[in-house]
C-alpha cells in the first residue's frame, strides 16, 4: 500500500461507507458555513477532458467538455494510452475555458476540486497532476472526487431543492450501483453489477450488432424503431434478496442469438435486437432500484451515470414512481455523460466536512480499493 492509500479514510463496508473523498487527517479545515464557496473542478477518468466551475455545489457557471470520443470510434472503444495523451493536450485548455466562461480568474477560485479515481489510471493521472500543479501554485485547498460520488452529485445540480436520504441508481460504462444516499457524503452501496456494467453491456450489444461506438446512445435510437417485446432475453436474478446485477449472462444471449441467425441464414432486424436487449437492461434497472426504494422507506428516487440518460429508463422509472407517489430525479443528459460539473457538486460537500487531500493525492484505478 502506498503513503497516499493510508490518507484515505477507511471504513468497512459494515459502516456502511465504502466510497469518499480523500482526507488528509493532519489537515482538516474549518469553512464558515455562510461564504460562497466557488470550485474549480477536473475530470479526466475516461475519454473526456473537463473543467467546471461550480458555486456552493449547485450552481453551474461553466461546464466545459471536451469529448474524446471520435477518436476512439475508430477502435470501436477507449484505447488508454491515447486518452492520456489527448487529456495532457486538452486539460490546459479545458481549465482556462472553465475559468473564462465563468468570467472569473484564478484568484476567484476557492477551492481545486479533481476526480482521483477509479478510472484509467493514466487518463487520471492528468487531471490529478493538474489539480496539484494548480493547488501548489495559488495555494487553494484541494479536495479529491470519487467518480461515482460526482455521478450521484449531479441530482444536486440538476435539482437545487434535492436533500438526502434517497435511493440513487448509478448506471454508466464501468459501473451499475444501487447506492442508498443516507447524507451528503454518506453511501451505502446496497448493490452492485457481479460482471459487466449496464453501460459495457449497451456497447458490447451496439458493437455486435455493427451500431458502433459508444453503443449506449446508438442502442437508445435503434430501440425507438423497434420491437421491444420482439425477442425475449434472459433478465438475470442474482441470488434472492440480493440488489446484485449481472449483465453478461444477458450479452451472451444476444451474441447467441445474432449467431445463430447468422447460421441459419436468417435475416436480423437490428432494431428489435436492440429494443428487446434495452427492455431486458430496463426491467432489471426497474425493478431493483423500485424494491430498493419500498425497503428503505425513500421517497426520493435519483438516478445518475451515462446510462441515465437512456430515453426508456427515464420513462420507466417516472412512471413506476408516479405510480407509487415517489419523486423521481434525473440529470439532463450533459450532467449523466462524464462531466466536471458533477465533481464541483460533490467537492463542495466534502469541503464543507473539512475534507481536503495534500500534495501526496493520487490517481486509484480500481473502486474495490475501498471495500478491503
Ligand atoms: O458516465 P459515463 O459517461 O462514463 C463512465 O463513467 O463510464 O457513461 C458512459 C456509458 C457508455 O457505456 C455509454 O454507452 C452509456 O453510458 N450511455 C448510454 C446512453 N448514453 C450513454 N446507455 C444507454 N442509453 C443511452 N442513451
Ligand atoms: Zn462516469
Amino acid at each position: 500500500m502506498d503513503n497516499n492509500s493510508e490518507k484515505i479514510e477507511r471504513r468497512t463496508e459494515e459502516d456502511g461507507v465504502i466510497f469518499m473523498s480523500i482526507k488528509n487527517e493532519d489537515d482538516t479545515v474549518n469553512v464558515s458555513s455562510d461564504k460562497d464557496i466557488t470550485i474549480l473542478a477536473i475530470e479526466s477518468s475516461c475519454d473526456e477532458t473537463a473543467a467546471a466551475v461550480v458555486r456552493n455545489g449547485r450552481e453551474v457557471l461553466s461546464n466545459v467538455i471536451s469529448s474524446q470520443i471520435a477518436l476512439h470510434t475508430i477502435y470501436g472503444g477507449v484505447v488508454p494510452e491515447i486518452a492520456s495523451r489527448k487529456h495532457v493536450e486538452k486539460i490546459n485548455g479545458c481549465v482556462r475555458a472553465a475559468l473564462s466562461e465563468a468570467g472569473l480568474t484564478l484568484e476567484d477560485i476557492d477551492v481545486i476540486a479533481v476526480t482521483y479515481g477509479p478510472g484509467l489510471v493514466g487518463a487520471l493521472l492528468v487531471g490529478v497532476s493538474e489539480a496539484k500543479a494548480l493547488s501548489f501554485v495559488t495555494g487553494k485547498p484541494l479536495v479529491g472526487v470519487h467518480h461515482i460520488e460526482g455521478h450521484i452529485c449531479a441530482n444536486y445540480i440538476e435539482d437545487k431543492n434535492l436533500k438526502p436520504p434517497f435511493m440513487c441508481l448509478v448506471a454508466s460504462g464501468g459501473h451499475s450501483h444501487l447506492v442508498y444516499v443516507k447524507d451528503y457524503g454518506e453511501y451505502d452501496i446496497i448493490g452492485q453489477t457481479r460482471d459487466d456494467a449496464a453501460g459495457e453491456a449497451f456497447d458490447k450489444v451496439a458493437r455486435a450488432i455493427g451500431l458502433g461506438y459508444p453503443g449506449g446512445p446508438k442502442v437508445d435510437a435503434a430501440a425507438r424503431q423497434g420491437n421491444p417485446d420482439a425477442i425475449n432475453f434472459p433478465r438475470a436474478k442474482t441470488t434472492e434478496k440480493s440488489y446484485d446485477f449481472s449483465f453478461s449472462g444477458l450479452k451472451s444471449a444476444v451474441l447467441n442469438y445474432l449467431n445463430q441467425a447468422e447460421m441459419k441464414g436468417e435475416e436480423v432486424n437490428k432494431n428489435d435486437v436492440a429494443a428487446s436487449f434495452q427492455k431486458a437492461v430496463v426491467d432489471v434497472l426497474t425493478e431493483h432500484t423500485m424494491e430498493a426504494a419500498k425497503e428503505y422507506g425513500c421517497k426520493k428516487i435519483a438516478i445518475a451515470g451515462g446510462v441515465a440518460s437512456n430515453t426508456s429508463l427515464r420513462e420507466r422509472l417516472q412512471s413506476e414512481c408516479e405510480k407509487q407517489g415517489i419523486a423521481f430525479y434525473r440529470p439532463s443528459p450533459v450532467l449523466c455523460t462524464d462531466n466536471a460539473a458533477m465533481i464541483g457538486a460533490a467537492a463542495y460537500y466534502a469541503y464543507k466536512k473539512g475534507i481536503v487531500a495534500d500534495l501526496t493525492l493520487n490517481a486509484v484505478a480500481v473502486e474495490t480499493l475501498y471495500n478491503e
